[in-house]
């Protein structure tokens, strides 16, 4: 597939200043720290090679979590990459789900997954899925691990650098990237059962410099 035949397919589900960004911008930034927007569709047009983001969350994810599973991805972005990737190593072992929540989706329908077109709110359980995902999750980074504690889940996170904090918390604190990361483990611990951890994990990527946080219960 190339822009034009991915663009045939898409741009009417995607805002109009999206469809405008990715026509002036495709191809300019690759393959280094690209917007999500771009990453999806270099991605969905193979053009990541082997520089691309999303396996290499993909392999980090795998050394830690049975790929077999049922997995749900939470702000999976206007195109759901990364569980393309995840549903194509679930072809290859024949098992596990993936799910994918976003009110941005612009397609529904790629075969073997299902793909809701809508935010996941903080009342929906988590009850039918082992494993929480979010690649750059923003707004729904929080809602992950609470989500994650109360229904006793694992996750898989690769956080944003730009900061989605409380507006309670900005009444005392400036909206650093060091404050945000302190945030975020603020509401890990604040949220936990005594004996949870979670791990921070440098990037497994070198051109980029995002966190990946990762709670995996003892069995
Ligand atoms: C920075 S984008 C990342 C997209 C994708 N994961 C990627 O890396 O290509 C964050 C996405 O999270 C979505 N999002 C934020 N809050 C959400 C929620 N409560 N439920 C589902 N999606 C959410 C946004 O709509 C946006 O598409």
């Amino acid at each position: 597939m190339n822009l034009n035949e991915f663009l045939n397919k898409y741009k009417d589900q995607y805002p109009q200043p999206a469809v405008e960004y990715i026509v002036n911008n495709f191809g300019k930034v690759l393959p280094l720290n690209n917007p999500d927007i771009l990453n999806q569709v270099y991605d969905a047009l193979g053009m990541f090679k082997d520089r691309n983001p999303y396996l290499a969350y993909l392999k980090l994810l795998e050394q830690h979590f049975d790929i077999s599973s049922n997995i749900l991805e939470i702000g999976g972005g206007f195109y759901p990459a990364f569980a393309t990737h995840v549903r194509d190593r679930q072809l290859q072992t024949r098992k596990g789900t993936i799910t994918v929540y976003d009110k941005m989706l612009v397609t529904q329908d790629l075969p073997h997954m299902k793909l809701v077109k809508q935010d996941f709110k903080i009342q929906d359980s988590v009850s039918p899925y082992d494993l929480l995902v979010g690649i750059l999750p923003c707004d729904a980074t929080t809602l992950i691990i609470k989500k994650a504690n109360e229904e006793n889940k694992n996750f898989f996170i690769v956080l944003c650098n730009c900061t989605h904090f409380s507006r309670q918390y900005l009444m005392f604190n400036r909206p650093t990237l060091e404050n945000w990361r302190k945030y975020i483990k603020e509401v890990f611990d604040s949220t936990k059962k005594d004996n949870e951890e979670m791990l921070v994990l440098d990037s497994p990527t070198e051109y980029t410099n995002y966190k990946v946080l990762i709670k995996k219960q003892k069995n």
